[in-house]
């Protein structure tokens, strides 16, 4: 009996400490460039998918008219293209990310462009709550319900033939960059983002 108790609690004591050694000694992946642990990709979709599955919109709260479809347009220029990129210009770090930023505005088959294949209820979960241990916030408190659906709605119709204005936020450049003797025309937004005065410095106090 005594054999045993002390095999059992030498037995519970083992998986901990050899868990810490791992973690302490075994170089578990935390470089973007490492390689995946094993079911890694699996460990943390199954959970997810089944989550959006119980909690997602059935419906989008609105329509995909033009106006929702250009204010959820600014909303992705302002909020998302950093990591998701824009029309024909991907990301220039989503790729480099772990994991990646899926390119929102790239076709990838079958006629899907980004999440095109997902209903926006779907997306709007996503949007409102982020995914957890990745680069994807939480935008609850940053967007309001409008903006959130009109983000999700325009992602759902990437695949569709979109109003010109709507291409047109979604093609610019997030910063424009002066090509030397190129044309100097007046484009339709301002792209360079202004430089904020630099805050004076105070001088240490004096010992
Ligand atoms: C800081 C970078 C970052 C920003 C900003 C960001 N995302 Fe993401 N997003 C990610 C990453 C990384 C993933 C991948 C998560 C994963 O694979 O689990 C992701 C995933 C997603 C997905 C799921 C894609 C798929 O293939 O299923 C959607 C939809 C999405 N983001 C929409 C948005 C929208 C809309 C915004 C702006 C309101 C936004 N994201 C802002 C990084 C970002």
């Amino acid at each position: 009996m005594r054999g045993f108790v002390i095999g059992l609690l030498l037995g519970l004591l083992i998986l901990p400490a050899s868990a810490w050694w791992w973690l302490r000694y075994g170089h578990p992946p935390v470089a973007v460039t490492d390689p995946r642990l094993p079911m890694e990709k699996q460990i943390v979709s199954v959970p997810l998918h089944a989550r959006i599955d119980r909690e997602m919109p059935a419906h989008a709260a609105m329509d995909a008219n033009p106006a929702n479809l250009l204010l959820g347009a600014e909303v992705y220029r302002q909020q998302c293209a950093g990591c998701h990129g824009l029309y024909g210009r991907p990301s220039a770090f989503g790729a480099h990310m772990f994991p990646q930023s899926p390119q929102l505005w790239a076709p990838h088959g079958h006629g899907v462009v980004g999440v095109s294949d997902d209903p926006p209820g779907e997306t709007y979960w996503k949007v409102k709550n982020g995914i957890r241990l990745s680069g994807m916030p939480s935008y609850k408190d940053i967007l309001n319900e409008t903006q959130m659906w009109q983000v999700s709605v325009l992602l759902a119709n990437a695949d569709k033939q979109l109003p010109a204005d709507v291409l047109a936020v979604l093609q610019q450049p997030l910063v424009a960059v002066a090509t030397p003797g190129a044309d100097s025309a007046a484009p339709s937004r301002p792209t360079v983002i202004p430089v904020q005065p630099p805050i004076p410095v105070q001088p240490l106090p004096s010992e």
